[in-house]
């Protein structure tokens, strides 16, 4: 039926009408952007330089989609102006919603170490719900880049270093968005972003190239936007980055071998933000024409903010450097979605609008945000762990810039959240400690990022009245997202020092560490009892920082991304490959211990390994695995070898609460294989499950391993099984111990 209506519209439409459908603008109008070549036919073309009125050009039909326009009165007027055009095509509106619109949850980096697929879900589905009732109907994320290197600050915007993680958040993502029927009214198409493997880009500098071998992208890189595109997703966004020389925005082997053809995906791709320009920039086009055609017939479909596709189409079929049937194969794919998402029958707002946090909503955003802190080090004090706070603490300093900023706390993209709607930490501790007849002493201590020590003897003499302290000390929220690449890691600032001069008053500290990615917290680790890494919480930042302080929630968080113990070890991940010269431990590279230790794969000056890797995170109780068993000793390879071979081997281990209170646990599972044709990781993720487990209780954990999780990518890319010999660990990071092992063969 879609299809039918497709092609009845289509024939329809003017030339005019068709190119609209493929361009998208703001509402704030548009100055053209100058190629870095100096275009002369785009700077004689008047239309290239004149600002373009995007409600002149929905009033005629010709524009298709429209980027970030905030509420319902301003899509409705746009809107409108569209539904009285000719052929009453309604516009797709998108934004960048990516973790809430107005009530906010966790940073999506964040809200990945709950490994809570299902929680992610309903969150989605929650922004969905609350973003449709302003006529938002198709939202810039998932962004499921992998990121391995803390220094590129879109990392805080994808679910980290790890492709089997980032593919379950992905789906996850996608269904919660999507919802099982795309029409419904508080459903929103996903675009998966950025396509594709803008995450390696070289040295963690925004928008740098990424060059990598087949059998990486495919291996780490593709797996979450495969997993997105089999999941439903209806639209991806293509990359700023160049890959293997070939900017991402004008690559047929990803838009068209891969995606569509590999992956059968029938929705269309978006550029991002005037990347169909920046091929210029990228030397592989001369003139806008070549960029629009280049990209264009890679399979970008729609143009966002060059002003390219309006300007430069009619020229290029004019001269017959493009065909009809491209165009209007790119048209076709954006009427599928209009029409998939009901747009013509639903157009306007749904509902009455959410302008503000929705108070229903905060209980699950809390939870998300319980869910995300991952307690990184507890140390006792005087015989007993820091955290949770105990009833005997009657005063609480409360240290730092990040304690009392609101706008902080909602993270990079915060949607159109309103920054009085978010709690606090400083507002959470003040009312509960009221509650216990104790009471806070706040000081800010510092700015953020600033050099002035005026505020320092303030924190000191808070601390010193406290009987604990509790700093808030981080990123802003600014350091990390679009363009916020860092060559250092460190706390910003003076914020070391502050912490050090605190730390000196001898009074236990918690540090809480706000950030969009991993810090190096070399000191901290050495120094200060309890670290708890809280990212960007959201609304409910404060009130779920106060329930894990005080021990009511126990935290459950994992990381995604390894911590560094210094900037020089980035890119830095825990599946890495072997060495012929391994150091220390050929597993995880630990440091060596003994012998001749100068010359193998090591740093003279640190450690190989993460201080704090992935898949680490503490409770306030403790676990014990135990007994890993796998269902079979061998497995012949007729039948691991086909790609819809499942449950080939369960994994089985006893999972035992040995603490003293009720908690969650993350089970992980890990697999090598030793003897492929090609190297394989030390260890790759392949499952994981949360498990909650009262005191003394034990529960049996169970992974089943198929085609997808035992299969690599060879030499001719192709995904295969080989006569290999596996070891499978179970446990509570990426350095679980608890192993056993079986043959293909
Ligand atoms: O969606 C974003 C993208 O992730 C980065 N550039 C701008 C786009 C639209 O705001």
């Amino acid at each position: 039926e879609i299809e039918r209506r497709v092609e009845a519209l289509l024939k329809q439409m003017t030339l005019a009408e068709k190119i609209g459908q493929l361009v998208q603008y703001n509402d704030q109008g548009f100055s053209a952007p100058t190629p870095s070549n100096g275009d002369k036919a785009l700077a004689a073309n008047p239309e290239t330089k004149t600002q373009v009125d995007a409600m002149a050009l929905a009033k005629q039909g010709r524009l298709g989609s429209m980027l970030n326009v905030i509420g319902a009165q301003k899509t409705r007027a746009f809107q409108e102006a569209a539904m009285h055009s000719r052929l009453h095509i309604p516009i797709l509106f998108g934004a960048d919603v990516i973790h809430g619109y107005r009530t906010i949850y966790p940073v999506p980096l964040g809200l990945a170490a709950s490994w809570d697929t299902a929680l992610v879900r309903q969150l989605s589905h929650m922004a969905a719900t609350e973003a449709t009732t302003a006529g938002v109907k198709w939202f810039y994320s998932p962004m499921v880049d992998i990121s391995r290197d803390a220094r590129w600050g879109r990392s805080t915007e994808g679910a980290g270093e790890d492709a089997y993680l980032g593919a379950a958040m992905a789906r996850a993502y996608v269904r919660g968005y999507q919802g099982s029927d795309l029409s419904r009214p508080d459903s929103v198409a996903a675009s998966v972003k950025h396509f594709a493997a803008y995450g390696a880009a070289e040295a963690g500098r925004e928008y740098n190239t990424t060059d990598m071998s087949d059998i990486r992208l495919r291996q780490v890189y593709l797996p979450p936007y495969k997993a997105a595109v089999e999941a439903g997703a209806a639209t991806m966004m293509s990359s700023f980055n160049a890959l293997n020389g070939v900017p991402a925005t004008a690559n047929p082997y990803l838009m068209d071998e891969i995606l569509r053809k590999e992956w059968g995906f029938d929705g269309f791709v978006v550029s991002d933000y005037t990347a169909v320009m920046e091929l210029t920039h990228h030397g592989i086009a001369l003139d806008a024409a070549t960029a629009t055609k280049k990209a264009l017939e890679a399979g970008v479909e729609v143009d966002m903010m060059s002003h390219f596709y309006d300007t430069q189409i009619p020229k290029l079929l004019a001269e017959h450097k493009l065909s009809m049937a491209t165009v209007d194969e790119a048209v076709r794919r954006v009427l599928r979605v209009k029409f998939a998402l009901g747009l013509f029958e639903h157009p306007y707002a749904q509902g009455t609008e959410v302008t503000h946090a929705v108070q229903a909503h905060r209980p699950l955003v809390r939870r998300a945000a319980e869910e995300s802190f991952v307690l990184l080090r507890n140390a006792p004090v005087g015989g007993k762990a820091v955290l949770p706070l105990g009833n005997e603490v009657t005063s609480v300093a409360l240290i730092g810039p990040l304690a009392d900023a609101a706008n902080e706390m909602q993270g990079a993209w915060g949607g159109a959240a309103q920054a009085p709607d978010v709690v606090t930490l400083r507002q959470a501790l003040e009312r509960r400690m009221q509650q216990r007849g104790g009471h806070v002493l706040f000081a800010h201590g510092t700015d953020i990022d600033s050099d002035s020590t005026q505020g320092f003897d303030a924190a000191v003499q808070a601390a010193r009245q406290a009987d604990v302290v509790v700093m808030a000390l981080g990123e802003s929220s600014q350091m990390s997202g679009e363009a916020g690449s860092r060559a250092y890691l460190d706390l910003p600032g003076n914020q070391q020092q502050l912490l050090e001069k605190v730390v000196a008053t001898g009074k236990p500290v918690v540090l809480l560490v706000f950030s969009g990615r991993p810090l190096v917290l070399d000191w901290a680790a050495g120094h200060v009892p309890a670290i708890m890494a809280v990212w960007f919480p959201g609304t409910e930042a404060g009130n779920a920082l106060a329930n894990v302080l005080f021990g009511d929630v126990a935290p459950s968080g994992k990381l995604t991304m390894s911590f560094p113990r210094a900037v020089g070890q980035e890119p830095l991940y825990y599946n890495q490959f072997p060495t012929g010269r391994p150091a220390g431990d050929a597993d995880l590279s630990r440091p060596p211990s003994g012998g001749d230790t100068r010359f193998v794969s090591r740093y003279l000056d640190v450690p190989n390994d993460a201080l704090f890797p992935f898949g680490y995170g503490l409770s306030y109780t403790s676990f014990a695995y135990a007994g890993v068993h796998v269902s079979r000793s061998t497995l012949p390879l007729a039948q691991a070898n086909r790609p819809d071979a499942r449950s080939l081997v369960t994994v089985t281990a006893t999972l035992t609460n040995t603490g003293k209170r009720e908690a969650t646990e993350v089970a992980q599972l890990y697999v090598r294989n030793l003897g492929a044709s090609v190297e394989q990781p030390v260890r790759s993720l392949k499952g994981f499950q949360r498990v909650t487990l009262k005191p003394g209780e034990s529960r049996q954990v169970r992974f089943e391993l198929g085609f997808p999780e035992l299969s690599f990518y060879d030499v001719h890319s192709h995904q295969v099984v080989e006569p290999t010999h596996y070891t499978v660990w179970v446990g509570g990071s990426s350095q679980a111990t608890q192993s056993a092992e079986f043959d293909v063969r």
